[in-house]
């Protein structure tokens, strides 16, 4: 897959590769490092909890191999420029009034995972923020450059690929995330169904009674359960004793 997708590349075009940092270590050294001019390693930083062991540090860094087919790859610093934290220096203000819109990013990115209780939150199970997303985009590609997202997943990247004017085609395998993809396209937006907010409210009104919470704050003996009324109300009920 990879080496089908290098193909179809053209020769300043980028292949960006994300994946667990094992996993990106095999397809390194199997392909990218042979077949690509060149290839730079980021980290996606984040507590997302890849791996517990009680005999090592948690797993942490999913990777992002940045692999480019020519020594002419485009990349557009200005669009993702970091703004100078320093702007009294002197050097810095001397890059400041000759344009320059801020530093190069690290190759370290700190992006928080699309949490559960987020609105941009889908069922899929491994949805990239749009922010990461869109830094990668905008890292090396102009307006209406079309881009091959080759797993749709959730439809997230794909998004942030319309908003940003560009042109795509991607594929997706499994038929529940391909739904996701179709409706969100025909809504202009996540369809409610899809939401994991949604979805965690209806599983939590299918049960009928939850743990009960015994003391209010102010130390009175309390009974709150949540009733089976619709999906839009919590409903509690509370007896003091
Ligand atoms: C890591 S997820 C992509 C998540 C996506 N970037 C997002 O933010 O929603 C990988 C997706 O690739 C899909 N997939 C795996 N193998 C595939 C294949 N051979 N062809 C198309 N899609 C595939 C999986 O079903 C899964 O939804």
């Amino acid at each position: 897959m990879a080496c089908e997708s290098l193909r179809v590349l053209k020769q300043d075009d980028t292949l960006f590769m994300m994946n667990y940092s094992k996993q990106n270590e095999h397809l390194r050294v199997r392909f990218p490092d042979e077949a690509c001019h060149d290839v730079f390693e980021g980290v996606w930083i984040d507590n997302m909890t890849i791996g517990h062991s009680p005999r090592r540090f948690i797993a942490a860094h999913p990777t992002i191999l940045h692999s480019t087919k020519s020594k002419q790859n485009r990349f557009y610093k200005d669009q993702v420029a970091v703004p100078h934290q320093n702007p009294t220096n002197q050097r810095i203000k001397r890059n400041l009034a000759n344009g320059s819109k801020g530093r190069m990013p690290y190759d370290w990115f700190y992006f928080g995972l699309v949490k559960n209780v987020s609105r941009e939150k889908t069922v899929h199970a491994c949805q990239f923020p749009q922010v990461l997303v869109e830094m990668l985009i905008k890292a090396c590609m102009l307006e209406n450059d079309i881009v091959l997202v080759l797993f749709g997943g959730s439809r997230s990247e794909i998004e942030v690929r319309q908003r940003l004017n560009h042109r795509f085609i991607s594929a997706e395998i499994d038929p529940k995330y391909h739904r996701i993809i179709e409706d969100r396209l025909r809504e202009g937006r996540i369809v409610t169904e899809h939401r994991l907010l949604y979805r965690l409210r209806r599983e939590a009104f299918s049960s009928t009674l939850s743990q009960p919470q015994l003391f209010n704050n102010a130390g009175q003996y309390t009974i709150r359960f949540r009733q089976r009324v619709d999906h839009a109300t919590w409903q509690s009920s509370t007896q003091t004793a």
